[in-house]
């Protein structure tokens, strides 16, 4: 098994998994220091390109980002998300999660989904492709972004489908706005680690969105929290770099070149 996911599998029960996304190489070369797992989201759909929803994500659009975001890794446990319409079934599946991992060199891949995806998961697993599941909100299908564990029949079929896609063999699952206490029972029942985000402390990892966490994004979901105002910085040195354009005092002489 690749050492990067064993090093994660080995933080169950011991140390809580720092994750974060990430869908360049500059900033992917910041959170490698501090990250176990950097993940190139298909939110960037939304954050970079304002889509409605991650289905126009396109497997181009995760390559290409996922190839910069390479760049900037070392450590981390680089994962990158299938996009919608990529893994109808095993055959397609396999064929375009290689492709990913051919194109962009990455450590594993991400699908969402619970019970119906798992001939996929086996497929991809049979033939060592790691795969890192997601559930709760699946934001490539659902329609509705509420909070999943409200009702008995979704508690249970939420467990039903982590357990099953653990016994498939994947090394962590995302548990997506998952209520505080199913995430709970859910990181009990599962030897592998569970990533929450907006699913409580409860979880053995978080996950945010790195431009929601720097306030770059501006994010209307009640489990962001911005740890910096990165938009501010940013204003202000184009806010100074235009006055001293306009005043010339910008390029000075060491900026410039000139003949012997
Ligand atoms: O697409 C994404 O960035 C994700 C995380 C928010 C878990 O799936």
């Amino acid at each position: 098994m690749n050492k990067k996911v064993t090093k994660i599998l080995n933080k169950k029960n011991k140390s809580k998994v720092i994750c974060l996304t990430a869908y360049s190489k500059n900033v992917a070369s910041i959170l490698d220091k501090y990250c176990d797992l950097i993940l190139v989201g298909d939110s960037l759909g939304s954050v970079l390109y304002n889509f409605k929803s991650t289905k126009e994500v396109t497997l181009d659009m995760m390559i290409n980002h996922s190839k910069s975001v390479k760049q900037g890794v070392k450590k981390s446990l680089m994962v990158v998300d299938m996009p919608y319409n990529t893994y109808h079934n095993p055959k397609e599946a396999l064929k375009n999660a290689r492709l990913v991992i051919k194109k962009t060199k990455c450590d594993a891949i991400k699908l969402e989904g619970g019970r119906k995806i798992i001939p996929i998961v086996k497929t991809l697993i049979k033939n060592k492709i790691p795969v890192m599941g997601h559930l709760g909100i699946l934001p490539q299908t659902d329609k509705k972004f509420t909070f999943k564990g409200r009702q008995i029949k979704e508690i249970t079929n939420l467990l039903r489908d982590a357990k099953n896609l653990e016994e498939a063999g994947i090394f962590s699952v995302v548990l997506e706005c998952v209520e505080t206490t199913l995430a709970k029972k859910i990181t009990k029942h599962l030897k592998i680690p569970t990533i929450g985000i907006g699913s409580s402390a409860n979880c053995d990892g978080q996950v945010l969105v790195i431009d929601d966490l720097i306030g770059l994004n501006k994010s209307k979901f009640k489990f962001v929290k911005q740890y910096a105002d990165v938009k501010k910085v940013i204003n202000s040195a184009v806010k100074k770099y235009k006055f001293e354009v306009l005043k010339k005092q910008f390029p000075k002489f060491k900026h410039s070149f000139k003949n012997k």
